[in-house]
């Protein structure tokens, strides 16, 4: 039998999951900085916090979820987003409090799952880092969840981004405009796509996210939702351009975006590359907004979120294809080359006390001869070997060689057990 990862799956191996590791550790970094602090929800959840949520309009829902009934009947899915899931959170263990900061910000990695066509930087199980800020409706607040987005994909050293941004306005905004849009669309009705005739019904701001050629041209000369904001709204957006402007960051407004889910209002935006490793044309790599009715439709109290989602593997191809260089980790610093059967023990107990002093050290473990073990202390990079035979085991002392100068010296055992770094930094020159 010869099994596969499932489609739309991949395996991140070790070499490359360092790489996961700095991308995230940088973002655990960032994010702290500005206060945000790591939330860990299941990877599974009620369907319905999706389905309220998300909108069941939206093609996350109706085509590309994850779900089943559990063995006692419960409709549960795979969460295809982050968002729904930190919002329940919220809501369940009433972080909305008066004992917690507000905003209330916190973040998550992990992944996600979308029954999607794959290709390249898009999976069916995928990752995402991403943040939500609750209980704030500060314009500045939208300009600091797009500015730490940006300082995220600066200190990674990725480059020629584009950040486009819209409103989608208040309540009031979006009805008016809903009416707008399908008065114009309507007559159109017979030349539009079967998804766009669909959404017509459903949720004509969909019709604007068409991919289908067919749309395309009632998409461009669609009316714009600028054009419908109220007061209210329109100075909401005004501020955020304002902020944006005050903070030097580089934008365009796109009024015909809307986002793949449904629970956005006022600020959504989307930082895109243009790069061939992801496809043609701009690619999406982050992309967020406000959600103002969903703690409250999820059963809490009416406050306002806001956040965005990075894709992960999307950035990861980037940084390839970018050739961004990822600080090398986890080098070796000690091996131990043991000979003969009888150093065994010595040589165990002497990694041990190696990693225990906070150094990486490595050993035999494939019976190999003394010259293939000097191999494969050559082929891992290690600063130091360690060498121990008979006449060592009996003298009580190792030979030990610094593989940058060349210098070789007998140590006593002794010494490299009690203060490892001691000798460390002396043959490191430090
Ligand atoms: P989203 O736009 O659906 O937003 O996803 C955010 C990012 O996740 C996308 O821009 C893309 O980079 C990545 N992504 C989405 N689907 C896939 C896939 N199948 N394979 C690989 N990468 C993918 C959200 O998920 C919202 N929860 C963001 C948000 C947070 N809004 C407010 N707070």
């Amino acid at each position: 039998m010869h099994y596969q990862r499932p489609k739309g799956t991949a395996d991140v191996l070790p070499g490359d999951s360092d790489k996961w590791h700095y991308v995230e550790e940088t973002a655990r970094l960032l994010f702290e900085d500005y206060q945000y602090h790591e939330i860990r929800t299941p990877l599974f959840e009620s369907f319905e916090i999706f389905s309220r949520s998300s909108g069941d309009t939206s093609d996350v829902v109706t085509k590309e979820m994850y779900d089943f009934h559990d063995k006692g009947d419960r409709h549960i899915a795979l969460r295809p987003e982050g968002t729904a899931g930190v919002v329940r959170a919220y809501v369940e263990n009433k972080l909305y409090g008066p004992e917690y900061a507000k905003p209330y910000k916190a973040f998550y990695i992990g992944p996600m799952f979308r029954y999607e066509r794959p290709q390249s930087g898009r999976q069916r199980q995928f990752h995402q880092i991403g943040v939500e800020a609750f209980g704030s409706d500060s314009p500045a607040l939208d300009v600091e969840v797009i500015s730490m987005a940006l300082a995220f994909f600066k200190q990674l050293g990725v480059s020629g981004l584009r950040v486009a941004v819209n409103t989608l306005g208040d309540k009031k905004s979006r009805d008016d405009y809903h009416q707008a849009l399908v008065d114009y669309l309507k007559p159109h009705f017979d030349e539009l796509s079967k998804d766009s005739q669909e959404r017509l019904e459903k949720n004509p701001l969909r019709v604007l996210d068409s991919k289908e050629p067919e749309d395309q041209k009632f998409v461009a000369d669609a009316p714009s939702i600028l054009d419908y904001l109220t007061d209210d709204a329109r100075n909401h957006f005004e501020q955020v351009k304002q902020f944006m402007d005050a903070l030097g960051i580089d934008y365009v407004i796109d009024p015909t975006m809307v986002r793949g889910l449904d629970y956005y209002n006022h600020t959504i935006f989307e930082v895109m590359v243009n790069s061939k490793v992801l496809g043609h044309g701009y690619t999406t790599i982050c992309g967020g907004g406000r959600y103002s009715g969903l703690v409250k439709e999820l059963g809490g109290p009416d406050d306002t979120g806001i956040g965005f989602a990075i894709g992960l593997e999307r950035l990861m191809l980037l940084l390839e294809s970018e050739k961004v260089a990822i600080p090398e980790k986890n080098k070796l610093d000690v091996y131990v080359v043991g000979i003969g059967d009888e150093t065994n023990a010595e040589t165990l107990k002497l990694v041990e006390a190696i990693r225990e002093a906070g150094f990486s050290a490595n050993r035999d473990y494939m019976n190999r001869k003394p010259k293939a073990q000097f191999k494969s202390a050559n082929k891992e990079a290690a600063s130091f070997v360690i060498t121990i035979g008979q006449a060592e085991l009996e003298s009580k002392t190792a030979h030990f060689k610094s593989m940058a100068s060349g210098e070789e010296v007998s140590l006593p055992l002794d010494d490299l057990y009690k203060d490892f770094s001691k000798i460390y930094d002396k043959y490191t020159g430090e």
